[in-house]
């Protein structure tokens, strides 16, 4: 297999690359050569995919059976259409990694493959679905944006050679955005340590060396389609997780469980200040069964998390990126809730 990957230097766009090598795949990785580095055995093509001439000079190193589009998290859908048509004609499919923020229900409602997507044409530009600043309704910008750059892969591609990814939330080494870092650096510290909700409560994060496999499964396979990537609902829980990242630093903290309640009333930011926890019905009810049924198959949570921890260990970490500061809860603020917390 001949395969190009959008990306390919930078965390879900590398763990692509370095298992296509690992199948023996010719693997031809895309970007600007600003963040992180391809795996050793890939060939590098430098270029902005936003711009023309950059797009026609990587057709020209063409043709490949497929290609993973991994890059483009804050692409504008018509820059994904432009990239999809310049490559159409030298590449035999293309998946498309999207996000569960594609559907109107989330994070509110259950989903499934089949659940509404939100509006967003494919020849949108990065303005479309922006929102007022006094907006007090859904954030649905950047999964507008996302549901426009999926409709920009079929337009191009058709649904016959197209394929859409979605995942939740992609843990595991290389993770830039921060979460499991910061959960895994503050369960190092030791002492009592806020749990957020309760243990039982299900989760469904994925390793993002499975979600390059599932990738690279459909980029093999003979037909198109959407999967939700995530882990399957009801196999692990927020006790699952927060346990295995006491043990993997050493076993020090003690987990102290943190109503919803008591932490809304102390005005902890959802999804960032404590990462993954989220109290909307709907953030862990994504249907995944498709993609298991084609294959998704997905490691022990508890297996991510030691992995993380090696890689932050040996020096992985921290990646200079804006996102990974938006993650944790300050220590003051800590000691005040779990004061409240009581014993
Ligand atoms: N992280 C998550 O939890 C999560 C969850 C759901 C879905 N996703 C989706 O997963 C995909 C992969 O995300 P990611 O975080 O691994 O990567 P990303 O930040 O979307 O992309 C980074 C990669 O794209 C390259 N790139 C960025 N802009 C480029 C441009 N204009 N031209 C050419 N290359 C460019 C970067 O290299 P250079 O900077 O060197 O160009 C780098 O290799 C995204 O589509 C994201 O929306 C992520």
């Amino acid at each position: 297999m001949r395969i190009l990957v959008l990306g390919g230097s930078w965390f879900l766009g590398r763990a692509v690359a370095q298992d296509a090598l690992e199948r023996g795949w010719e693997v031809t990785v895309f970007n600007r050569g600003r963040s992180g580095s391809a795996p050793e055995g890939a060939r590098t093509v430098h270029g902005d995919r936003t711009v023309a001439e950059d797009l026609a000079r990587l057709a020209g190193e063409g043709p490949w059976d497929a290609v993973v589009d991994t890059s483009a998290s804050e692409m504008a859908p018509r820059d994904v259409l432009a990239g999809a048509r310049a490559l159409e004609s030298v590449a035999g499919r293309y998946v498309y990694v999207s996000t569960v923020n594609a559907y109107r229900g989330w994070p509110t409602e259950p989903l499934t493959e089949d659940s509404e997507i939100l509006d967003g044409p494919p020849n949108a530009d990065a303005n479309y679905g922006r929102l007022p600043d006094d907006w007090d309704g859904p954030d649905w910008y950047y999964g507008r944006q996302k549901a426009g750059a999926e409709r920009a892969t079929t337009t191009a591609f058709g649904g016959d050679r197209a394929v859409i990814l979605r995942p939740g939330v992609i843990l595991g080494p290389g993770e830039y955005v921060g979460r499991l870092p910061w959960w895994l650096s503050r369960a190092a510290r030791g002492g009592r340590m806020i749990a957020p909700g309760a243990p039982d409560k299900f989760i469904q994060p994925i390793d993002v060396r499975d979600v390059a496999v599932f990738a690279l499964d459909q980029a093999a396979a003979d037909r198109g389609g959407a999967y939700n990537v995530v882990a399957p609902i009801g196999r692990e829980t927020m006790g699952d997780f927060l346990t295995a990242c006491v043990l993997a630093t050493g076993g020090d903290a003690q987990l102290a469980w943190a109503p919803d309640k008591l932490l809304l009333d102390h005005g902890v930011q959802q999804w960032t200040e404590l990462p993954l926890w989220r109290t909307h019905a709907g953030v862990w009810r994504i249907e995944s069964t498709r993609a298991q049924a084609a294959g998704l198959v997905c490691r022990p949570l508890s297996e991510t998390v030691q992995d993380t921890w090696a890689w932050l260990r040996n020096g992985g970490a921290p990646v200079e990126h804006p996102r990974w500061a938006e993650h944790g809860i300050t220590p003051e603020k800590e000691a005040v809730i779990l004061a409240a917390l009581g014993r």
